[in-house]
């Protein structure tokens, strides 16, 4: 049997570069090794977290649906399924809940971070996202989940809760690990120490730009001081930082785009960054615009059928082994 692998991305907006250079890429690559039984599915309960408008909720799950298959995610190779539609998440949930200690949540990055940034609406799911994240990964024994490096303390916790769960009630769940891409995590383009973030679209490259504003995009991009392209991420962040990207996008590695660059300018550097972005996420870009609504929403619900079924049998052994049924 293949070990499961599974990931998520939040239905909040429109996807950017660092999503996709950290997980949707990768996604893929995985999926098409064949070395994996893949779920890969909408987040959708977690986006609740945020401030969001309901009207537009039906049409950020339907975007990340569209992204998965326009990226190259395919139903006959992953399940592809919407959280919510499979109640066992929020199930699982509620019961890991017991064993999480507040101080964990407490420390969680993310959570700080966010309860600066929304600081009018620092709720309850914020506080426990990292729980039901737990619960997304523990319920279908994922072995491995492909996230960027902002995860990382997520994946740990449900390490953490596994490790104790099996410990008191018997081996039950997986210890899953993260793989991580050696871009997962792209910052801004108008300042590298910041994360690039949906929270923060002027320093984002999003996969649906348009060739026209990949092009402005980089040319606005800050540079560091000095002229020579250079993967340095302490004296030249900015620069180290499209290196990255561009690597990246071409599969290589940050040594191998640098010295391609070697005598290059910054403004060739950046031009050459943007056409590589724009090459990448042209039949990106041509899928997504093919695909049928009605057959993406289609195509979910029979996923979400599959991951049921597979969800189901997971959270009558968690209920019966703490003595629910
Ligand atoms: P989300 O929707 O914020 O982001 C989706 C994925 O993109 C990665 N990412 C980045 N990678 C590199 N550079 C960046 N600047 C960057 N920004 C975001 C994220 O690490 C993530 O992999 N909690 C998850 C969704 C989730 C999930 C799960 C993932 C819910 N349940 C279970 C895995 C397993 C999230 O907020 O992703």
């Amino acid at each position: 049997m293949k070990p499961h692998l599974i990931s998520g991305i939040q239905p909040t907006g429109k996807l950017h570069i660092g999503n996709y250079l950290g997980s949707l890429k990768n996604f893929v690559a995985l999926q098409n090794s064949g070395k994996y039984e893949c779920y890969f599915f909408v987040a959708d309960l977690h986006s609740l977290t945020e401030d969001f408008d309901p009207q537009e909720k039906p049409g950020q799950i339907l975007n990340v649906a569209l992204d998965y298959l326009s990226a190259g995610i395919s139903p006959k190779k992953s399940v592809i399924f919407q959280q919510s539609s499979v109640p066992a998440h929020s199930e699982l949930a509620v019961i890991l809940n017991n064993f999480t200690p507040l101080g964990e949540l407490r420390r969680m990055t993310q959570f700080k971070d966010k309860s600066e940034s929304q600081s009018e609406n620092v709720n309850a799911g914020l506080f426990d996202y990292p729980v039901l994240m737990a619960a997304d990964i523990l319920l279908y024994d994922a072995a491995f989940v492909p996230v960027g490096d902002d995860q990382v303390q997520h994946l740990e916790l449900a390490r953490t809760l596994a490790r104790r769960f099996n410990a008191r009630f018997g081996k039950t769940f997986i210890e899953p690990k993260p793989l991580l891409t050696s871009a997962s995590r792209i910052m801004s383009l108008d300042d590298p120490l910041k994360k690039m973030s949906k929270s923060r679209p002027q320093g984002c490259l999003f996969l649906d730009d348009t060739p026209e504003e990949i092009r402005n995009k980089l040319k606005r991009a800050v540079t560091d001081s000095g002229r020579e392209v250079k993967y340095d991420e302490q004296s030249k962040p900015a620069i180290s930082n499209l290196l990255q990207i561009y690597a990246g996008i071409i599969n290589s590695t940050v040594q191998e785009a640098e010295s391609a660059f070697k005598n290059a300018t910054y403004v060739d550097f950046k031009n050459a960054v943007a056409e590589a972005v724009i090459k990448e996420l042209t039949p990106f870009q041509k899928a997504k615009k093919a695909l049928k609504p009605a057959d993406v929403k289609k195509m979910l619900s029979a996923g979400d059928k599959k991951a049921a079924s597979a969800a189901e049998k997971k959270i009558a052994e968690v209920q019966k082994r703490v003595g629910l049924i």
